[in-house]
């Protein structure tokens, strides 16, 4: 494509309903080999990545569905403290037919989870521990507290990945070297800031919700200083709709920016 072309989608002259097998081949991979860091948020047209302090308004069941299917095809699961602690997560569990469907796929029957905590301001008697069908991981740093580390020793594997913040590259790596390749961030954006900052970002599943929310809502990214603001191209793989939703994945354009 020429750089000055510009194409208009007719999505409604295609318009086909996709199963989830279809959904599922379009976001997954046909290497789990090789190591994919991704990530997945939702945003109001206007750039907003909560109403009201949280990101369920934003969503709804076609939203749900793509988030869903997302983890299914994941190792692990990471989120940021911030965001377990604003969205009131329970234990990593997917649904019977999800885990029916990894089995069958070779994977284990759960993906992992794993929380990113410099502070580990974590609860270890939650749901989020106590009810884990996986042991989950903590990923922090090495100056974190020493009584509150021992108490999540005993229900989560605690890794340091930095010296006072989980440094994205070594974070990633954590996860790698246990051979969890297929690394999926839900969030949230000072997590996401930091794996854009560090450079680890392969694939943003990017969800546009058809609201305008004006106010004072955070972007999907955030973090760092202005000083620290980087560019980093990427490419179009998919938008799909549903109704006026907009489902839209970038890769990295690997050639591009290195
Ligand atoms: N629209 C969306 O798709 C979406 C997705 C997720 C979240 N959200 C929204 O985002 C808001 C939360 O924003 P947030 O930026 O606070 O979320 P966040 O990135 O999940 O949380 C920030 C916290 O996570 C930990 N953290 C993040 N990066 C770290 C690093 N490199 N090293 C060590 N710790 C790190 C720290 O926890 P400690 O304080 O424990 O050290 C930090 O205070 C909520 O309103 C949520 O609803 C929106």
């Amino acid at each position: 494509m020429k750089p000055t072309e510009i194409h208009q989608l007719h999505p409604q002259r295609s318009l086909h309903a996709l199963g989830d097998d279809d959904i599922l081949t379009l976001y997954g991979t046909t290497d789990r080999a090789v190591p994919v860091v991704r990530a997945n948020f939702i945003a109001s047209i206007d750039g907003s990545s909560t109403v009201g302090g949280l990101s369920g308004g934003l969503g709804g069941p076609a939203d749900k569905r793509v988030f869903d299917l997302l983890r299914r095809l994941s190792d692990v699961i990471v989120v940021g403290a911030g965001t377990l602690r604003s969205e009131k997560y329970d234990a990593m569990r997917l649904s019977m037919e999800a885990s029916r469907w990894r089995v069958d796929q070779g994977l284990t029957a759960q993906p992992h989870f794993a929380i990113v905590s410099a502070t580990l301001d974590l609860d270890p008697s939650s749901d989020v521990f106590a009810n884990a069908p996986v042991r989950p991981l903590v990923l922090t740093a090495e100056s974190a507290d020493p009584s509150r580390r021992h108490r999540l020793d005993r229900v989560a594997d605690v890794v340091s990945c930095g010296d006072v913040r989980a440094e994205a590259e070594q974070l990633v790596e954590a996860l790698i070297s246990r051979g969890l390749t297929q690394v999926h961030c839900e969030g949230g954006p000072h997590l996401l800031g930091t794996l854009i900052a560090d450079d680890v970002l392969d694939e943003l599943c990017l969800t546009t919700s058809p609201l305008l929310e004006g106010g004072i809502g955070p972007r999907i990214a955030s973090g760092g200083a202005d000083a620290d603001a980087v560019s980093r191209p990427m490419s179009l793989n998919h938008v799909l709709m549903s109704a006026s939703m907009l489902f839209i994945k970038y890769s990295r354009s690997r050639e591009a920016s290195r």
